[in-house]
This record gives C-alpha cells, sequence and structure tokens, in this order.
C-alpha cells in the first residue's frame, strides 16, 4: 500500500473515490458541506431521499457529482457527532474500505481531520493507516492460481499545511504496525504442513537479515545441550525437528534491560497422547500465533527503528502422538530443575514456555512477556473480544492492559493468586501440568509463574483471539497491536 499526504482542494484531486463523512442525523462534515455547495446539493438531495442516515459502518456511493473531479464520492457514516472516538473513526473507516467497488485503486481521506476528544492527529493517521491495511489483506491461500491482490493501492490522506508531520508519522507507525499484524496472519494461516518449526526459523531467520537482528535458532542438539527437557517431552511424538528461536533488536543504550517477548508455537496441537476430539482440529495449525506475533511485532520494529532492546524467544514444535510419544504419567525435568508429572499431553504449550522463561533469565530482562494460545478455558471465561492478562507486577499489566485499550487491541486481567496454586500439587513431581476444570487459564498461568520468579512477568492467552473460526476463518494478528503499542510507550518514556 502506498499512502501520500495532501493539502489540496478535494475538488480537484485526481483519485479513483474520495470518502466524505456523515454524521447520524444526516448531519454534514466540513468536507460534505463544501462539496455540497459545489455539486448544487448532490449530498444533500441523496440524504433527503432516505439513502443514508449517518450510522456508522453504512455508505452510500454517488458518481460524477459535477464541480469535482474524482469520478466517485463514497458518503461514510460517522455516526453521532457527540460520541465521536477513535474506535468509531475505525470502524467507519474499515467499512468505506470494504464497501469500496472493484475498480477503485486510490482513495483520498481527510479522516485524520475530523475532530475527536483527546485524541491527536497522529493517533488518527496511524489508525486510518493500520485499518486500511487490515481491511485489504487478503489469505495467502495455496491454490493453483496465485491469488489477486486487493485492488486498493493508494491511500492519499488530505491534512491541512500545519498537521501535515503529524500524518505523517502517524501514517508511517500505523504502516508498521499493520505490515507487522499481515506477517502474523499469514503465517498463522500458512497449513501445518509448510508452517513447520524449521519453516518458523527460516521465517525468523529471513526478517534478521532484512533488519539486521541477531538471531540464533537452536536444533534438537542444542536444546538438548541447554537442558530443556520439558520442551523436548512435547516434540518427541513428532517426526518433525524442533526449533529454539533467539531474535534480537538491540537499538536501545547498552545499559538498558530488555524486554523480552516468548511466543508460544506448537505449529500443530493434535494434543499428543491425550488425543483432541476431531472436530475443528484443523484449527490446532493456529497454535503458533503466538510465535507468530513476536515475529509480526519484530517486523515492526525492523521497520520502526525503536531505540529499545527487545528479545524474541520463540519455542517450536509439534504436538503428535506416537510410539515415541511423552505419555500420561510421564515426569519432565525442566530447564529449570524442577519435575513436572504430565497428566495431560494436551496441556503442552505450558511445557514448551516453561523452559523459554527460565532462558529468558540469561537477558536480566526489564520484562518478559510471554503470548500464547493456552488455553480453551480462557475462551470460554472471556470470549473472543480481550485476550486474557496475567501478571506478577502490578505496574506491567497496567501498562499492557492501557496499550491494548489504546491499540483497540484490548485484554482483560485475571488473578493470579496463591490460592489457585494447589491445583498443581503432584505425588510424583514437583508439580502437576494441569491443575483441573475448574479456573483452567488461571491453573495454566500458575503454572507459567513457577518459572517467571526471576524478573517482572505478564502473560497474554490469546486463544480466543488470535484467529476466527467459521466463514471468516483466518489470523487476526491479534495480539501485535497491543505489543507494538507497549513498546512504543516504552521508547517513548
Ligand atoms: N492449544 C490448546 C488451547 C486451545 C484450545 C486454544 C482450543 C484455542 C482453542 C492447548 O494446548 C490445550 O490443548 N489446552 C488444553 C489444556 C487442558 C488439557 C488442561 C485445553 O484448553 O483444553
Ligand atoms: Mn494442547
Ligand atoms: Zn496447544
Amino acid at each position: 500500500m502506498e499512502f501520500s499526504i495532501k493539502s489540496a482542494a478535494p475538488e480537484k484531486l485526481r483519485t479513483d473515490c474520495l470518502l466524505v463523512g456523515i454524521y447520524e442525523g444526516r448531519k454534514l462534515t466540513d468536507l460534505a458541506k463544501a462539496l455540497d455547495t459545489m455539486s448544487e446539493k448532490a449530498i444533500s438531495a441523496a440524504l433527503k431521499s432516505g439513502d443514508m442516515e449517518g450510522k456508522t459502518g453504512s455508505t452510500l456511493l454517488l458518481r460524477q457529482l459535477s464541480g469535482v473531479e474524482a469520478p466517485r464520492v463514497m458518503l461514510v457514516g460517522l455516526g453521532k457527532a457527540d460520541d465521536a472516538s477513535l474506535k468509531g473513526l475505525r470502524n467507519s473507516f474499515r467499512a468505506a474500505v470494504k464497501a469500496l467497488p472493484a475498480g477503485v485503486e486510490c482513495v483520498a481521506t481527510d479522516f485524520a481531520s475530523l475532530s475527536i476528544k483527546k485524541i491527536t492527529v497522529q493517533q488518527k493517521a496511524s489508525a486510518l493507516a493500520e485499518v486500511v491495511l487490515d481491511a485489504t489483506y487478503k489469505v495467502n491461500a495455496v491454490k493453483e492460481k496465485s491469488v489477486e491482490p486487493h485492488p486498493l493501492k493508494q491511500v492519499i490522506v488530505l491534512a491541512e499545511k500545519a498537521d501535515q508531520a503529524s500524518v505523517e508519522a502517524g501514517v508511517s507507525q500505523g504502516h508498521s504496525l499493520g505490515q507487522g499484524v499481515a506477517l502474523a496472519k499469514d503465517l498463522g494461516n500458512l497449513p501445518p504442513n509448510i508452517c513447520t518449526p524449521s519453516y518458523l526459523g527460516k521465517q525468523a531467520e529471513k526478517l534478521a537479515k532484512e533488519y539486521g537482528f541477531k538471531i540464533e535458532v537452536l536444533d534438537q542438539a542444542a536444546i538438548e545441550k541447554l537442558n530443556m527437557g520439558s520442551f523436548l517431552g512435547v516434540t518427541r511424538g513428532s517426526e518433525e525437528p524442533p526449533r529454539f528461536i533467539v531474535l534480537q533488536h538491540l537499538h536501545g543504550k547498552k545499559s538498558q534491560k530488555p524486554v523480552v517477548l516468548v511466543g508460544k508455537g506448537i505449529t500443530f496441537d493434535t494434543g499428543g497422547i491425550s488425543l483432541k476430539p476431531g472436530a475443528d482440529m484443523d484449527e490446532m495449525k493456529y497454535d503458533m500465533c503466538g510465535a507468530a506475533s513476536v515475529l509480526g511485532v519484530f517486523k515492526a520494529l525492523g521497520e520502526l527503528k525503536l531505540p529499545l532492546n527487545v528479545v524474541g524467544l520463540i519455542p517450536t514444535c509439534e504436538n503428535m502422538p506416537s510410539g515415541r510419544a511423552t505419555k500420561p504419567g510421564d515426569v519432565l525435568t525442566s530447564m529449570s530443575g524442577q519435575t513436572i508429572e504430565v497428566l495431560n499431553t494436551d496441556a503442552e504449550g505450558r511445557l514448551i514456555l516453561c523452559d523459554a522463561l527460565t532462558y529468558a533469565e540469561r537477558f536480566e530482562p526489564a520484562a518478559v512477556i510471554d503470548i500464547a494460545t493456552l488455553t480453551g478455558a480462557c475462551v470460554i471465561a472471556l470470549g473472543h473480544h480481550v485476550s486474557g492478562l496475567f501478571a506478577n507486577n502490578d505496574a506491567l499489566a497496567k501498562a499492557l492492559l492501557a496499550a491494548g485499550e489504546q491499540a483497540n487491541d484490548r485484554a482483560w486481567q485475571m488473578p493470579l493468586w496463591d490460592d489457585y496454586q494447589g491445583q498443581l500439587d503432584s505425588n510424583f513431581a514437583d508439580i502437576a501440568n494441569i491443575g483441573g476444570r475448574a479456573g483452567g487459564s488461571i491453573t495454566a498461568a500458575c503454572f507459567l509463574s513457577r518459572f517467571a520468579k526471576k524478573y517482572d512477568w505478564a502473560h497474554l492467552d490469546i486463544a480466543g483471539t488470535a484467529w476466527k473460526s467459521g466463514k471468516e476463518k483466518g489470523g487476526t494478528g491479534r495480539p501485535v497491536p497491543l505489543l507494538v503499542t507497549y513498546l512504543l510507550e516504552q521508547a517513548a518514556k
């Protein structure tokens, strides 16, 4: 997608389609008023006929307005003027992009100039760039003929001269973020016979080369050397070799402690010997979306060149049943030395993450954030709208919640109280890998907390938010927006 910023008179712009906002109650924005006058009241006439009220999400396409150079003017409902919010702007703009006819390759909008209380021009411009990438995203489907890209290629953001620098900064930020989101979606959507642990390793190497990150991709032998017995217990049943990816974006001061991101990279989760039921099992290809979000964040970091030190850790393997697979009752020795009784081989995410959390200690991190499609229980608790957040530090939790709020990628904090820890007691090892049905997402977080005692740590359970099922099946790229917004905040400090 190409973005440009212009202050030209909208009626003279050469573009395929001009987007013009209408507030609820058929109230014209300034741009709508100007064009209405120029076009002998064509806009008022369309509204009077009852074709459009201005509700958020509604659109109406007008053609060949007299006095307007662009062949199409799309009226876009903005909702009630008094309730204007960044979220509303995102929704209106998304609806407009989705409603564009196939012949539109270039669109112009003044939406970064619409006034919204407490929201800066930069924030609005960033949201517009991010939304247009999200709304024009096409699944990288494996078809006989390659998938046609979305026809929209160019977006002109109209802004007054005084605002142009802010718009420019916002657009560039939103564009970077949008590219990170798209990478996370792409990796999630790939079939699991293509997106294997070695494939993720190669993608990480490709990113590192493109943006100058430091990279190590550890193979089975190197993982064995590190004594990651818990991670190795999960990969045992699979013919695909595991990888442990270490990516480093080092653009902060040498003395600055890094933020470490840890992503769950199960490229397919059958459940192992505790085999999952067959229905919808294909969706377990998305069990590497935590890993995909870490790579997505690194893509955005590479584009943004933030003055920060960020480390990405990705333990990645398959969870398969086989004659060699770990069995219920097996006891594994984690890298930390703590032993784990595997009571259910389908609770494998925590088993690969715990060793990565121990590995993270060597970076003396400012904070460690793990991201994982960890529990079905989290989906039962919170549904598909928000991610579950757990943390051993309140300031970190608050910062992540605020970032999610700002990025329209929200999380909700769940308790991580000691009351639940007893559910993980084992007669045969230091800890069991499951804690029963009650509070399943909480006991999963409690398990991880045992390996995250040496630093400030947060855990995002994205089981309900990382992908959509049904007709719109596909990765969402979440929580890349939350994480990048959090890192932008850290860099601004
Ligand atoms: N990857 C799944 C969690 C999951 C399930 C995410 C469905 C999204 C949709 C995870 O590895 C898993 O299987 N968890 C088990 C844990 C249980 C055995 C304690 C679960 O949630 O059922
Ligand atoms: Mn599982
Ligand atoms: Zn899993």
